[in-house]
């Protein structure tokens, strides 16, 4: 070993908790010059040939094969499971039932029950009851057709308007259920101008390619290996340990390659614990993949909402009152509601202003988070609803928000860290062309087709969770990072490998990304959009640190070195990094929040145009082109993140025109279970989008100075159809989605 190697051999940690803003960062020096650049995936090459091992692929040996039994009743109790018939197909080895309590899927804050003797009570139609393992897939599905579930029904809440009254204020969780502040009824009774509208929002699937799946293990020392399919590994490993009545490091879970998420793999699945149990029992591996079905019906939905949206203005258009009140639902027990006013906190100034959310029970299939859970649906109301203030108003709507654009957060009275909403808005009519549109609706009907232009504002709170990776560089000269963040499509490891490839100054080749293995420092996970800040400056963290030993090797300091193409120079000499680090040098990286985050409200901003036309004579809806424009801080990859922002406005044309989880009155059952049924936009329903960002950096979110984006898109993407359906139609549908049936008896002429 060199004697760099002796000295610093030790791995050493660098953490840093966002108390302070951090104005410097590495990633403006551009050395290696990779940062913010729209470089390719570069795990996608694997995943076009085949060659990205997904949860359900991996070569097992001896693996048994486990297809998952549903509850065929909406509420109730089981009396039985009579497996007879099931037991008897050539092949399957057994139905097991009992300790498979895992009857949710728990979210973050949601609720998991400790291991009993099988599922007694029922709460949803399609819960999971029984897994049925055989020799084959086939055998399995067979044994599992012939499962008889005897079950004492009871009454369930299937029908939202018939509970709606019974609603009940969810305990404060992560999210406080109501901030109020003045008096909005006061303010409502004096405003000059009023919007008193209600929204509605029906349940939703994300529909994520990759069905839930896993393969489980149980090693000889008691550890249990899962591959699986999952956002967060760290926290799915001590779910599922607390499922199965394990210590959380006897559960490593292995996710590498994720064909998306949106929410729906945030928390464990029951087929990670069916299939857990049953390798545990059978003594041998055991895969259960879920079928489309059940995916739809046995692991998460967002929530339908019912939105209140009041709004009070003087004649100027300065809003004096806003009010957003939301009903959502959820099964019993569960205290997860969907924080549809959590955008409407900070969006505009006004002095009077209430967010309330109440939860009704309804025994359907369990909600949590789906995109951006909160401003997915709500603008989809508090932007028609600024629309309509707009008209009312006589007032352009992108002037109505300029007029009420505050100078800090309007509730905590803190300063934003950055907020661009006006300069994305300008940008965007700019490019759009907004300056052509018809102020009146109903104005531009050309042939059989209205048409129509409309804006939305999009707002996304920014977080930043505790993160951790470990950084090597390797006497090749090569560095490799690892961390148990995932990549469910986002482009986690083509941002991490930029990352660290510029603060080395390494050529992206050079640089090894390793994902989704829980033996790997914990990291966030994806979600909330906090993924590329937190785990991003998590090898931001190590790589500083690295680049400090560098520099220590070089004896110079590091301001005074440059990292470029592989090679440390100060001082006019040039040495190879792989020199100067001995048989290997690594360092940990940790990130963590910090005060940065109470003391300035943090988001991101946008805004949607979007341009339809509608049918005058069977109310179909296509939409012609959309734009969004995007302020995140620094864009760390400019064709990932555009990619996330065409996923999340393309979600947008969705929960607009199409997206709707149907529930069976009578029992609740999830009737569309399958995407011929549940509709989500495809290639022909999406027209050419274009996205743009603006210039920005964030010095108080983290070191790297980029905020979350992968939920953005979705955030008011919406709206902006619904408004230019209006402005096409003058038809202003509140129940989404805005389909032909509900446009074509308000349509003109
Ligand atoms: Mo997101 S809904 O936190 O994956």
């Amino acid at each position: 070993m060199s004697l760099i190697g002796t000295l610093l051999g030790r791995e050493e940690t660098r953490s840093l908790t966002m108390d302070q803003p951090r104005p410097h960062s590495l990633l403006d020096q551009g050395t290696q010059g990779v940062i913010g650049r729209p470089l390719d995936r570069i795990e996608g090459p694997l995943k076009v040939s085949g060659q990205a091992t997904y949860a359900a692929e991996y070569p097992t040996d001896n693996l048994a094969y486990g297809v998952l039994v549903r509850a065929p009743f909406g509420s109730g109790t089981i009396r039985d499971v009579v497996a007879d018939a099931a037991r008897s197909v050539p092949g399957v080895i057994d139905v097991v039932t009992d300790y498979l309590t895992f009857i949710r899927n728990p979210q973050q804050g949601g609720e998991m029950k400790a291991p009993t003797q099988g599922v007694e009570k029922v709460d949803y139609h399609g819960e999971i009851v029984a897994i049925v393992v055989a020799d084959t897939f086939e055998a399995a599905r067979e044994g599992a057709a012939l499962v008889h579930v005897d079950a004492q029904p009871a009454n369930g809440a299937y029908v939202f308007a018939a509970h709606r009254d019974q609603a009940e204020t969810p305990p404060p969780d992560q999210i406080p259920p109501t901030t109020s502040q003045g008096d909005v009824d006061a303010a409502m009774a004096a405003a000059a101008v009023t919007v008193d509208a209600t929204y509605t929002t029906p349940s939703q699937t994300s529909a994520a390619m990759e069905p839930h799946a896993s393969i489980a293990h149980w090693q000889d020392d008691g550890t249990l290996v899962l591959h699986g399919s999952y956002q967060m590994v760290a926290s799915d490993q001590s779910q599922l340990a607390g499922a199965l009545g394990v210590a959380k490091d006897k559960v490593r879970i292995i996710a590498r390659y994720v064909g998306g998420g949106f929410g729906s793999k945030l928390g464990i699945a029951p087929e990670s614990v069916a299939a857990a149990v049953a390798a545990k029992k059978l003594g041998r591996p055991v895969k259960v993949a879920m079928a489309r079905q059940q995916v739809f019906d046995a692991t998460v939905r967002r929530s339908n909402t019912e939105q209140r949206i009041r709004l009070g203005a003087g004649p100027d258009g300065r809003l004096t009152a806003i009010a957003h009140e939301t009903l959502a639902t959820n099964l019993p027990g569960e205290d997860f509601f969907e924080p549809a006013g959590i955008g409407t906190h900070f969006a505009y100034g006004a002095d009077n202003r209430l967010v309330d959310h109440k939860l009704v029970r309804m025994n359907w299939l369990l909600a949590g988070s789906m995109r951006a859970p909160g401003e997915a649906v709500g603008m989809l109301a508090l932007e028609a609803a600024m629309d309509e203030l707009a008209e009312k108003l006589d007032l352009d709507p992108i002037e109505l928000r300029r007029r009420n654009e505050p100078d800090q957060d309007p509730e905590k009275q803190v300063p934003f860290s950055s907020r661009q909403l006006v300069p994305c808005m300008e940008k965007g009519a700019e490019l759009f062309g907004w300056s052509d549109r018809h102020a009146a609706p109903a104005s531009d009907r050309r042939g059989e087709w209205w048409h129509g232009i409309g804006m939305a504002a999009a707002v996304r709170s920014n977080m930043l969770q505790k993160s951790s990776a470990r950084v090597e560089l390797t006497p090749e000269g090569r560095a490799i990072v690892a961390t148990d963040m995932t990549d469910i499509g986002t482009g986690s490891y083509t941002i991490l490998a930029q990352i660290a490839a510029e603060t080395l100054g390494l050529p992206l080749d050079r640089v090894e990304v390793q994902l989704g293995d829980g033996a790997a420092p914990p990291s966030a996970g994806s979600g909330g959009s906090w993924g590329a800040g937190s785990a991003g400056s998590s090898v931001y963290l190590a790589c500083e640190l690295l680049r400090e030993k560098l520099a220590k090797a070089m004896d110079t300091a590091p301001e005074s070195m440059t990292l470029k193409d592989g090679r440390a120079i100060a001082d006019n000499r040039a040495v190879a990094i792989g020199e100067l680090v001995g048989d290997g040098l690594s360092a940990l990286g940790e990130i963590a929040p910090g005060k940065q985050e109470k003391s300035f409200n943090q988001a991101s901003y946008g805004a949607h145009f979007a341009e339809v036309k509608v049918n005058a004579v069977t109310g179909e809806v296509r939409v012609e082109r959309m734009l969004g424009v995007f302020a995140a801080g620094r864009i760390l990859n400019q064709k990932t993140a555009r990619s996330q922002c065409l996923g999340g406005m393309t979600f947008g044309i969705g929960a607009a025109l199409t997206e709707e989880l149907v529930h069976d009155p009578r029992n609740g059952k999830v009737v569309n279970r399958d995407l011929g049924e549940y509709h989500v936009p495809v290639n022909a329903d999406v027209p050419q989008i274009d996205v743009h960002f603006l210039d920005e950096r964030d010095i108080h979110a983290n070191p790297i100075h980029a905020k979350g984006i992968g939920e953005l898109g979705i955030s008011g993407a919406g709206a902006a159809i619904a408004n230019a359906i209006y402005n096409a139609t003058g038809v202003r549908v509140r129940d989404y989605p805005i389909t032909c049936d509900k446009l074509l008896e308000g349509l003109p002429g």
